[in-house]
């Protein structure tokens, strides 16, 4: 199997604008031409465009931390697909376990954004991850099957050839805390199993898993070898273009 890694730097609420452009300058002088890797930087909304232009031309793709499921309208604060297509995202991450916990966002909500990236034509990338209260009660497996589930409601096996999962084990991220190249083939291994559950062996074979928490240049290469891990979303070493480009060079 040679699915292809993918690599997405979440900027989070970090940058200014000048930051975020020299980030993104940075980054594509570094690793701008890569193309055995797919890449995206997830810079926050109101940098988009600019990001966007440091971009330029090369492999890197543009991506949004979030996306709301309506049109247009009356919902203060919100962003379409059209407008993230319009300042030229390819991505956007949907349901990430900062707007889960701290936000309050339900899989029911995440669901709604998933489709809507899916019929305009932006590429979701679906968090799931377990609480550390979770796993020490051996509910991982469980609560990441639902969240899977529940997440891809109505989501054909055709549309998965757009969608990118993310595992994320709510205890790594940020913490400097890693799951172990195990812990994470582990989950990533079941999420794989269940969507051939879900859709088809096939569909299961080529849907790129991402891991993300706390992945740094000397973890990136022992997680990416797992066989079921393929890639990574990385938060505040993506912020570093030289840790970044470490990370996409330990996947090259
Ligand atoms: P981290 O964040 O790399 O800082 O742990 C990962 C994420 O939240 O996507």
């Amino acid at each position: 199997m040679t699915r292809k890694l993918f690599i997405a730097g979440n900027w989070k609420m970090n940058t200014s604008l000048a930051d975020a452009t020299a980030l993104a300058g940075a980054i594509v002088e570094k690793i701008g031409s890569v193309e055995t890797v797919d890449m995206t930087v997830c810079p926050p909304f109101p940098y988009l465009t600019s990001v966007k232009e440091a971009l330029a031309d090369s492999k890197i793709a543009l991506g949004a931390q979030d996306v709301f499921y309506e049109d247009s309208g009356a919902y203060t604060g919100e962003v379409s697909t059209a407008m993230l297509k319009d300042v030229g995202c390819t991505y956007a991450i949907c349901g990430h376990s900062e707007r889960r916990h701290v936000i309050g966002e339900t899989d029911e909500l995440i669901n709604r954004k998933v489709l809507k990236c899916i019929s305009d034509g932006i590429m979701p990338i679906l968090c799931v991850g377990e609480l550390l209260t979770q796993r020490q009660a051996d509910e991982t497996i469980e609560v990441v099957s639902r969240q899977i589930r529940l997440g891809l409601e109505g989501v054909s096996s055709a549309d998965m050839a757009g969608v990118t999962i993310a595992y994320e084990p709510v205890w790594a991220i940020g913490t400097g805390i890693t799951a172990t190249p195990d812990q994470a083939q582990d989950v990533h291994a079941m999420i794989r199993s269940l969507l051939g559950e879900i859709y088809d062996a096939a569909t299961a074979n080529n849907t790129q898993i991402q891991y993300g928490g706390s992945v740094k240049p000397d973890n990136a290469a022992e997680l990416m070898n797992c066989p079921d891990i393929d890639g990574a979303l990385v938060g505040g070493a993506s912020l570093k273009a030289d840790d970044f480009a470490k990370i996409v060079q330990a996947g090259k």
